[in-house]
């Protein structure tokens, strides 16, 4: 055979392969408002940068009638390519080969990438929209899995691992998405569950809809299993490239710095007003994050779920920063169970990666009640606490209001190595609020009053109690406070601290691993 006519066979075979399922399928995807495998590939990564392996691959299987149903690259497309010029590894999920289902050669070309993608330092992208395990090739396929759920583990905070949902995503397969790093799923297209609607149905008796069960809006806002909410597949890559952008490549290196060109020691006037006089009124803390980072720009991470803590990224003089903080503006910006999960999640992806960490505390305490405390609040608010105090990254906090009872400890306080603890005037740093404290403290010396001088002296008491605790000087003549500071300066003095804190090396003693109560 000559060159030419070998070449020719190539050609023919990358053809078939760019093919996949057939025309039939490809159209009735794109019917669906959906892109297929390839065409994501190309969206998500700079022009012309994909290379792709293992395209001849096909399955194994001659069951059912799928020895003469092969087709190249057996349903995932995998390689390696660029997002703004560093080196990612990629599989995208192809629906219209037997429903982007994953066989034992499908799992064994995501190992591949992802081996590699340890070995090099790069991120893992992957790409989802599959029917779950081939059901044909039965425990070859759940070995498949298995063995990507290992590497998922292995290489968790050794390089970041980010999922989008962009289709069904069933069965087991979910379980690989959830050890990654972070979860897009696409509006109205994708849906996650771990068994669906007809099984609920036997085994419950419930009635649900794909959607009702695990669609974008269940898992953004109610289980947390997604951190973001994109509108189409278009914007859920554009995404996925920015979130890229805030970090390392793995955990060896910092995160890529970019020229900031928003002045250094810009003052925020209207921080020294955000405060009410009210200390139960609330304010947005995403004024107060926006008008800190370099040019107002943030990325918020689970922006729908647990709303009284906000966590995300931005960057400060141009390098990337984890920001935790409570939200008074919704639950009064209390600590209830899903928000301490939510934070903690957070906090350890950053130290993971070199991430410096901006805490903004305002924060009642945690949420008391039945509710929380039958939930385990205890075990999971102690995630919060854990994943603070685990955190060797350079740790800054800033005390707007309220840092109270033991959300005050939990919050990157000095204690659980803070590293730059500042507060501003209109700190209030207590066990408890005025009202709780008088209560106790004075519960019996009020019972024997009459209503009316209980009042009074109830007022005498808070004033009292206020005075004495409802500012940051009691905490910053210990020290616990590096410094009271003037709102409108706190862009600054945070970026000079993280300058200060470039250099910072802490690590934890050695060990097998910590055991944070899951
Ligand atoms: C083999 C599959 C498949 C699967 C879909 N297909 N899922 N082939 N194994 N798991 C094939 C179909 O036969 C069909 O082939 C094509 O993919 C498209 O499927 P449709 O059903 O026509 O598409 P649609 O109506 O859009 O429905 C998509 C779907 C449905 C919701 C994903 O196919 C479905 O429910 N699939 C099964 C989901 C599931 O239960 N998976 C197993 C989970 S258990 P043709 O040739 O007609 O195009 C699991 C265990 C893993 O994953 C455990 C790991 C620990």
């Amino acid at each position: 055979m000559s060159l030419e006519s070998k070449l020719l066979k190539l050609s023919q075979l990358r053809e078939k392969a760019k093919i996949g399922g057939g025309q039939r399928r490809i159209d009735s995807q794109h019917k669906k408002g959906k892109f297929i495998a390839r065409e994501r590939i190309e969206m998500l990564l700079d022009q012309d940068s994909f290379e792709e392996f293992d395209m001849f691959v096909t399955h194994r299987c001659v069951d059912f009638g799928l020895a003469d149903r092969k087709i190249p690259s057996d349903g995932v497309i995998t390689g390696y390519g660029t997002i703004d010029g560093r080196l990612v590894m990629v599989f995208s999920q192809d629906f219209t080969v037997f429903g982007g289902s994953l066989s034992k050669a499908f799992s064994e070309k995501i190992c591949k990438i992802m081996d590699m993608a340890a070995k090099m330092g790069v991120p893992v992208i992957g790409l989802n929209d599959s029917g779950g395990a081939r059901i044909q090739e039965g425990v070859d396929s759940l070995a498949g899995y298995a063995d990507i759920f290992l590497r998922n583990v292995k290489y968790s905070g050794v390089v970041p691992q980010i999922s989008a949902i962009m289709g069904p995503c069933a069965g087991g397969a979910v379980y690989s998405p959830a050890i990654t790093d972070f979860t897009i799923m696409t509006k109205d297209i994708s849906y996650m569950f771990v068994t669906g609607p007809k099984v609920v149905k036997t085994v419950t008796n419930e009635i649900v809809t794909n959607e009702e069960l695990g669609g974008s809006m269940i898992h953004c806002t109610h289980s947390g299993v997604s951190h973001f909410l994109a509108e189409n597949e278009e914007e859920a890559l554009m995404l996925l490239r920015k979130l890229l952008s805030y970090m390392p490549s793995n955990n060896m290196e910092d995160p890529p710095a970019t020229i900031c060109n928003d002045p250094v020691d810009r003052m925020e006037d209207s921080l020294n007003e955000i405060i009410p006089d009210n200390p139960n009124k609330p304010y947005d803390m995403h004024d107060v994050i926006q008008m800190l980072v370099d040019d107002g720009e943030f990325l918020e991470v689970h922006r729908l779920y647990a709303p009284n803590i906000i966590v995300g990224f931005a960057r400060f003089n141009g390098k990337p920063v984890g920001m935790v903080a409570n939200q008074p503006r919704y639950l009064a910006g209390v600590l209830d169970i899903n928000a301490s999960i939510k934070g903690a999640r957070f906090v350890r992806f950053c130290d993971c990666f070199n991430i410096p960490i901006i805490t903004l505390e305002d924060v009642p305490g945690f949420m008391p009640g039945t509710v929380q405390e039958f939930g385990g609040i205890i075990r999971n608010g102690a995630k919060l606490l854990y994943a603070f105090a685990e955190a060797t990254v350079p740790k800054i906090t800033i005390i707007t209001r309220k840092a109270y009872g033991g959300a005050y400890c939990v919050m990157s306080s000095k204690h659980i190595r803070g590293d730059l603890n500042y507060a501003w005037p209109t700190a209030e740093i207590a066990v408890m609020g005025p009202k709780g404290a008088v209560e106790i403290i004075y519960g019996k010396e009020l019972k024997e009053l009459e209503r009316e001088d209980r009042d009074k002296r109830v007022c005498e008491l808070e004033t009292d109690y206020k005075e004495r605790f409802a500012n940051p000087y009691v905490a910053a003549e210990r020290g616990f406070v590096d410094d009271v500071i003037e709102p409108r300066r706190t862009r600054f003095r945070i970026i000079r601290g993280l300058e200060m804190l470039a250099t910072k090396k802490d690590t934890n003693p050695p060990r097998k691993h910590g055991n944070i109560p899951l």
